[in-house]
C-alpha cells in the first residue's frame, strides 16, 4: 500500500500534494517519494516482529538521499551499508552507527577503520581474506571487530539473473558447506568476535518459501556451532522481499517476517532484516514530460524527458514499471506506445508497448520508482541528475535539487597551455 493515488478531481496525488503542480513547479523529471508510505513500511517489518528482538536494517543502496534515511532514522531503523559513503549519509541524517550492518564483498582498508571508529554493529564478512583483513586492522587499531559471516545456502530464488545472489555461482558470500570450518578459523583470529550468522539470497523475491529454506539451512550451521563452542547471537536474513511492481503478489512484509520470526521460536537470537525495495521502492514515483509523439510504421513511441540515466532499471534488467497519467481526465487519442528517453541508446526505454492517451506536454508518473531510481543515476549525455522532493501530508520538500549544467563539469580541468 503507497500514498501514490487519484483523487476525485482525477488526478494524481501524493498523500495530499497534487503531482501535476510539483512538476510544474519544480520541473521534469523529478523524484517524488513520499514519507508516509516510507513510515508504513517501515513499521510493517518492526510491527510484525513485535516483542522479539530485532533490527530493522534498511538497505541504504535502494535511496541513500539523507532525508529518506533520516525519516526512518527517526524512527529507530538501522542501516546496511555497503560503502564508506554510505556509512556517512548516514551519520550524516542522524543514523545510529551502532545499528549498522556493514555488507559487501570488497571492502578497503580505510573503509574498515571507519567503520570500527564509528562502533558499527556487525561487519558481514564475505571471504577469508576479508576475515584476515579484518582481523588486520582491527589489531592495529587495539580493536575487536564484531563479525557475521554470510552465508551462501545454494538456493534459487526464482529472480532476474542480475540480482539473484544466493546461488553457488554467484560472487556473494561463502558456500554453507565451507561454513563451519571457516568459522573456525574467524573463532581463532585473535582480533575478531563473532556475533552472527549472515545470509541474503537475492532480490524481488515474492515467495516466502525460498527465505524459509535459507533460514532452515542456517538454523542447522547454528546448531552445529553451538555444539562446537561457538555461539552466534543473531542471525541476520538479508533482504530481498519483492514489491508489487505488475501483478506480483509478494508476501506482505507482516507475513514475511512473523513466518521467519516463527522458525526462531525457543531461541535466544535476535533478528536482523535488510529490506530496501520493499521500504522504498513504492514509496516513490518518477514524474516525467512527453516531449514528442513519434508514431512510426512498425512501432509508436512517446518520447519522454526522462531516461535511462534517471532511471536504469528498464534498461539494464527489462524491469516492468507501471506508467501512468497525473491527470486522468484529459481527453486524448489512445494508442500503444515505447515511451523512450532522449538518450542515443536503443536500450534508452522506460516502458514498451504502454497503452496511453496522451498528448505533446502531457505529464506521466513512473510508478515503483522509490528504490533503485535515482541511485541508480547517471549523468550520461551530459545530463543533470533529477531533483528529489519528500512529500508529507500536505507539504512537500525539496530534499535534492536539480542538478545544474556546471555540475556537470564540477571537478574537471583543462591541460595547461603548453
Ligand atoms: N542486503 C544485501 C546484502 C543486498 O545485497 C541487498 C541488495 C539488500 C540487502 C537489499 O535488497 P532488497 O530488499 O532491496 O531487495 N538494482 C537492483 C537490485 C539490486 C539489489 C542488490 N542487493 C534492482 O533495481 O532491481
Amino acid at each position: 500500500m503507497d500514498y501514490f493515488n487519484y483523487q476525485e478531481d482525477g488526478r494524481l496525488y501524493g498523500e495530499a500534494c497534487d503531482l501535476s503542480r510539483l512538476a510544474e513547479q519544480h520541473g521534469t523529471p523529478l523524484y517524488v517519494y513520499s514519507r508516509a508510505t516510507l513510515e508504513r513500511h517501515w513499521h510493517a517489518f518492526d510491527n510484525a516482529v513485535g516483542d522479539a528482538k530485532h533490527l530493522i536494517c534498511y538497505a541504504v543502496k535502494a535511496n541513500s538521499n539523507l532525508a529518506v534515511l533520516n525519516v526512518l532514522a527517526r524512527l529507530g531503523s538501522g542501516f546496511d551499508i555497503v560503502s564508506k559513503g554510505e556509512l556517512c549519509r548516514v551519520l550524516a541524517a542522524g543514523g545510529d552507527a551502532s545499528k549498522v550492518v556493514f555488507s559487501g564483498v570488497g571492502k578497503r582498508v580505510d573503509e574498515i577503520e571507519f567503520a570500527l571508529e564509528q562502533n558499527i554493529f556487525c561487519f558481514n564478512v564475505e571471504s577469508v581474506a576479508e576475515l584476515v583483513r579484518i582481523n588486520e586492522v582491527a589489531g592495529r587499531m587495539g580493536r575487536k571487530a564484531p563479525i557475521s559471516i554470510r552465508v551462501n545456502p545454494d538456493i534459487d530464488a526464482g529472480t532476474h539473473p542480475y540480482i539473484s545472489t544466493g546461488l553457488k555461482e554467484n560472487k556473494f558470500g561463502i558456500p554453507i558447506e565451507q561454513a563451519h570450518s571457516i568459522y573456525r578459523q574467524a573463532a581463532a583470529m585473535e582480533h575478531l568476535a563473532i556475533h552472527g550468522l549472515d545470509c541474503h539470497i537475492g532480490s524481488q523475491l515474492t515467495e516466502v518459501a525460498p527465505f524459509l529454506e535459507a533460514v532452515d539451512k542456517l538454523l542447522v550451521l547454528i546448531d552445529a556451532l553451538a555444539a562446537d563452542g561457538i555461539h552466534i547471537k543473531h542471525l541476520d536474513v538479508g533482504g530481498g522481499l519483492g514489491v508489487r511492481y505488475d501483478d506480483e503478489t509478494p508476501p506482505e512484509p507482516k507475513v514475511y517476517a512473523e513466518q521467519i520470526k516463527a522458525k526462531l521460536q525457543g531461541r535466544d537470537l535476535t533478528l536482523v532484516f535488510e529490506p530496501g525495495r520493499a521500504i522504498a521502492a513504492n514509496a516513490g514515483v518518477l514524474l516525467t514530460r512527453v516531449e514528442h509523439l513519434k508514431p512510426n510504421e512498425a512501432k509508436s513511441f512517446a518520447i519522454v524527458d526522462a531516461a535511462m540515466n534517471d532511471l536504469i532499471r528498464p534498461a539494464l534488467y527489462s524491469a516492468w514499471q507501471a506508467i501512468i497519467p497525473l491527470d486522468k481526465t484529459l481527453e486524448r487519442p489512445s494508442a500503444v506506445y515505447d515511451v523512450v528517453g532522449p538518450i542515443c541508446e536503443t536500450g534508452d526505454f522506460i516502458g514498451k508497448d504502454r497503452e496511453l492517451s496522451i498528448t505533446e506536454g502531457d505529464l506521466l508518473a513512473v510508478r515503483s520508482a522509490g528504490a533503485y531510481g535515482f541511485v541508480m543515476a547517471s549523468n550520461y549525455n551530459s545530463r543533470p541528475r533529477a531533483a528529489e522532493i519528500m512529500v508529507d501530508g500536505d507539504q512537500a520538500f525539496v530534499i535534492r535539487e536539480r542538478e545544474q549544467l556546471t555540475d556537470l563539469w564540477r571537478g574537471e580541468s583543462l591541460l595547461p597551455e603548453s
